[in-house]
């Protein structure tokens, strides 16, 4: 987001152009919480994770009057256009407030990359890497131990982060809420694989997935956006195929680990691209679209297809991750 952040101001002061900063998204735009960015403020913040204007996962549709306290304070900052970064949440806010009147344009933000009109959303490839690093680390304890490792990731109800990382880590099992998952064969898979004495099995499971038989777990919080609060999957999976087979196992939940630190190169650039897009799409006056990468290109779609509908795995990393079971 930084990354975003600073293109934004370096091509809108080459514009000549004002920017300003809203603190906390949507809960400092209700506030009116802003800060003038210059190039100095945004120098030196590439390569730093997260936002140095902070989050929020404020809902202003939950808050009274909270639409139009935003088209206030925008008339009451003095914007001539806003710049929104965020997921399918977020941008849902944008894409009202476009239809209210406000000259708005989109930037795609989540590491879950389930934006369905963008190939790929920053912070997607910045978590893959933690993810896949973290899991290349278990392995070690795995193989010297002879222990099974389930290892839960984050990505909600997209298997994105888990299949990549699963992967690119060379995980034996990839369990994904795209495919409900039946524990019965899980535990004959692991077992399999003991008697053939490979004793050290380790099985990536996202956050999102759940049993054929039954519903995924959740922590039973909701956010105002009405999303739960996804957790405990992984550490069920791990009791279960240790009652059953008795093998030595561990559970690892990297949580929000996978979602700091430094992000990648792919991930600064991608960013750095939007960024600049976003300011043209203004400068060209094409309010209401979100910049999007379609295949190498950027490129921009409607606010509200980019928020239509949630993009889960294709059918072919399904199908890797199937062949790549073992
Ligand atoms: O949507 C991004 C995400 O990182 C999900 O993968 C995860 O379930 C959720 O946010 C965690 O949210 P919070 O930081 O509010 O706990």
């Amino acid at each position: 987001m930084n990354a975003v952040t600073r293109a934004v101001v370096k091509r809108a002061e080459g514009y000549g152009w004002e920017v300003l900063g809203i603190r906390h998204g949507w809960e400092g735009f209700l506030r009116g919480d802003s800060t003038k960015l210059t190039y100095t403020d945004v120098a030196g913040i590439i390569n730093v994770g997260g936002t140095v204007l902070k989050s929020s996962r404020t809902n202003p549709t939950k808050r009274a009057g909270g639409i139009e306290t935003i088209m206030e304070n925008s008339t009451k900052l003095g914007l001539d256009a806003v710049i929104c970064v965020g997921g399918d949440d977020t941008l849902g806010v944008a894409a009202m407030l476009y239809k209210r009147g406000l000259k708005i344009v989109g930037v795609p933000k989540t590491m879950d990359n389930d934006l369905s009109s963008t190939d790929y959303t920053f912070g997607f490839d910045s978590a893959v890497n933690e993810a896949t690093h973290a899991i290349d680390n278990l392995r070690t304890t795995a193989e010297s131990h002879d222990r099974v490792f389930v290892v839960e990731i984050m990505g909600r109800e997209a298997g994105w982060v888990a299949a990549y990382s699963g992967i690119a880590s060379g995980a034996n099992l990839i369990i994904v809420p795209e495919e409900p998952f039946d524990l019965e064969e899980v535990i004959s898979f692991v077992r399999s694989r003991h008697e053939k004495g490979e004793k050290a099995t380790v099985i990536v499971i996202s956050e999102g997935a759940s049993l054929k038989q039954l519903k995924g777990v959740d922590q039973g919080k909701v956010d105002e956006f009405g999303n739960v609060r996804l957790g405990g999957i992984g550490q069920f999976l791990g009791d279960e195929i240790e009652k059953s087979t008795k093998y030595d196992t561990r559970v690892a939940v990297l949580g929000h680990m996978i979602r700091g630190g430094s992000p990648t190169a792919f991930d600064r650039v991608l960013s750095t691209r939007f960024g600049l897009a976003a300011v043209d799409l203004i400068k060209d006056g094409k309010f209401g679209m979100m910049v999007s990468l379609r295949g190498t290109k950027i490129t921009a779609v409607s606010l509200e297809e980019s928020t239509s509908k949630q993009r889960l795995l294709d059918s072919e990393i399904l199908d890797v991750i199937k062949k790549m079971s073992y």
